[in-house]
């Protein structure tokens, strides 16, 4: 069943949301080579408690930590840990706060610069298919609609693979509500969209094959070729006419532009 928010809902969920997006600055500024993912999963649950919030992820499912920080050939999931980030990482991070009732839910990928160049289009393609898709996330049109304009851009235009086995995900009191959405499928397919659903549209794009494996730990996605991912989610506002995002990336930008550390191609 997908449920539908009251104008002040969205409004608690913009709060959720622009409070993942202040997390992701503040790691956006420690960021540089030397610094382990513990450390940064460490400050994030620091950050998101000072803010009255909880991390929606710790404990979900058995899930340990307040983030999943998402090394090169890891694709999502994660565990943070002591190793040090290096020069031309990937680092993909994922943030959920729970407030008021309401999650957020946010995710991008920065590199540690000097960055690889097709990691870079790797990072500005992926990031591009996501706003693809919140292009399509307008009142009337379908869930199919959004996966398609993302696999399109990606998978046909660019070569990339599209994992297959994690998905976007309606989001509101739960950190997972209906409807599923899929980074592929076919225009005009699944659920009608409406106004005042919330959607978490997260494209998962692999620079190889679309193949993933799962780690000893049971949650880490890994490709199956070792070809570096990036991920890239926000949480969106169904609307008519054109979509309102709830996250944002502004205050990411701002963060990752002023960190000389990070490659900043926006
Ligand atoms: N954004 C991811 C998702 O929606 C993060 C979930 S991690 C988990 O699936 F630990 F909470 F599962
Ligand atoms: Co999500």
């Amino acid at each position: 069943m997908i449920r539908i928010k009251t104008n002040a809902e969205v409004e608690l969920m913009r709060e959720s949301a622009l409070l993942v997006s202040s997390t992701l600055a503040s790691l956006a500024s420690l960021l540089k080579p030397g610094v382990t993912t513990a450390q940064l999963d460490k400050r994030a649950e620091e950050f998101i408690l000072d803010h009255q919030a909880v991390p929606s992820f710790k404990n979900y499912r058995g899930y340990p930590y307040a983030t999943c920080i998402s090394v090169n050939d890891a694709v999502v999931h994660g565990f943070p840990n002591n190793k040090e980030l290096k020069e031309g990482d990937l680092v993909s991070i994922d943030v959920g706060v729970y407030k008021n009732g309401f999650h957020g839910d946010s995710a991008y990928t920065f590199g540690i610069a000097p960055v690889a160049e097709p990691h870079q289009l790797l990072m500005k393609v992926t990031r591009d298919s996501l706003l693809m898709g919140i292009e399509k996330a307008t009142a009337g049109s379908r869930v199919g609609d959004i996966s398609f304009a993302i696999q399109d851009f990606t998978e046909r235009k660019h070569k990339f693979g599209v994992v297959r086995e994690l998905v976007g995900h309606g989001l509101g009191r739960q950190l997972h509500e209906d409807p599923q959405v899929p980074n592929y499928g076919k225009k005009g397919t699944g659920p009608k969209l409406k106004e005042n659903m919330v959607i978490a549209i997260e494209p998962m794009i692999n620079m190889g094959t679309k193949d993933v494996i799962y780690d000893a730990d049971g949650w880490t996605v890994r490709t199956k070729d070792g070809m570096f991912s990036a991920h890239y989610e926000h949480t969106v506002c169904i609307k008519r006419g054109k979509a309102d995002v709830l996250s944002s990336f502004s205050e990411i930008v701002a963060a990752e532009n002023a960190n000389t550390f990070l490659f900043s191609g926006y």
